[in-house]
């Protein structure tokens, strides 16, 4: 991974990135998928952070990005805190495991961090974002509707301490609703590749359906 290089995306990698994201997202939480649309619009939302748009780059081929998005914690007293919301995030199958998500993520919590953003708020499968730092978000008190905690909703301070155990809300942005429609059309655009069942698709139930006691 010598030749690893993480930098912002540009204009001219979109499709790259695209490409990449369904190639990376395809089957894997239901048949088909959706993550290369919304790849495609939440550029040109306003929560949408373009320095934190960032591509992994190894000899000259676009090989993973992560997104992210500006959400928000509400407490009981309505107080509100900015904080981050990161995904797509996605590495070309051919070069999963190689530690490449594990770079662009660390790039960008140090990008963060200059950004004097302090939080991040995802919902993903522990397995991978736990060696970076996420922890449940019942460790810190943040929920969903009205006092939920999710399984795969994970919290990473940037700044130890950022949580004062407080109860927060988690409001995600509203950047990622799409419009199932515009995305079957929007895939009519790549390649042919067939919708199936596979494994990972019941695992992916199992944690996006579950929430912590
Ligand atoms: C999830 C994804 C982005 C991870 O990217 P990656 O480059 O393969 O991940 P990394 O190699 O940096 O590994 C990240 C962590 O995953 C875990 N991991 C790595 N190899 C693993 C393996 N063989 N088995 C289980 N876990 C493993 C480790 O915790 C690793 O942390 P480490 O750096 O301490 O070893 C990538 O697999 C992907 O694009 N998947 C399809 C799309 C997707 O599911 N995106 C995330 C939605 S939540």
């Amino acid at each position: 991974m010598e030749n690893l290089m993480i930098r912002t995306e540009t204009v001219n990698d979109y499709r790259a990135v695209e490409t990449l994201t369904r190639e990376a997202f395809w089957n894997v939480n239901v048949p088909g998928c959706d993550e290369h649309y919304i790849a495609h619009i939440l550029r040109d939302h306003e929560d949408f952070i373009p320095e934190l748009d960032l591509v992994a780059e190894l000899d000259g081929q676009i090989v993973g990005n992560v997104m992210y998005t500006k959400s928000k914690l509400i407490d009981e007293a309505g107080n509100e805190k900015r904080i981050l919301t990161f995904g797509p995030i996605s590495v070309l199958p051919a070069f999963q495991r190689k530690g490449i998500s594990r770079a662009l993520l660390e790039a960008s919590f140090a990008k963060a961090v200059e950004m004097e953003f302090d939080v991040i708020v995802i919902f993903g499968n522990p397995d991978n974002y736990v060696a970076r730092g996420f922890k449940s978000c019942k460790k810190y008190n943040v929920c969903v509707g009205d006092g939920v905690f999710p399984t795969a909703m994970l919290v990473k301070e940037l700044q130890p301490g950022a949580l004062d155990g407080r109860k927060w809300f988690y409001h995600e942005s509203p950047a990622y609703e799409m419009d199932s429609a515009e995305a079957e059309k929007f895939d009519a655009l790549f390649e042919f590749k067939e919708k199936k069942w596979q494994p990972s698709q019941e695992e992916f139930f199992i944690h996006s359906s579950s929430v912590i006691q």
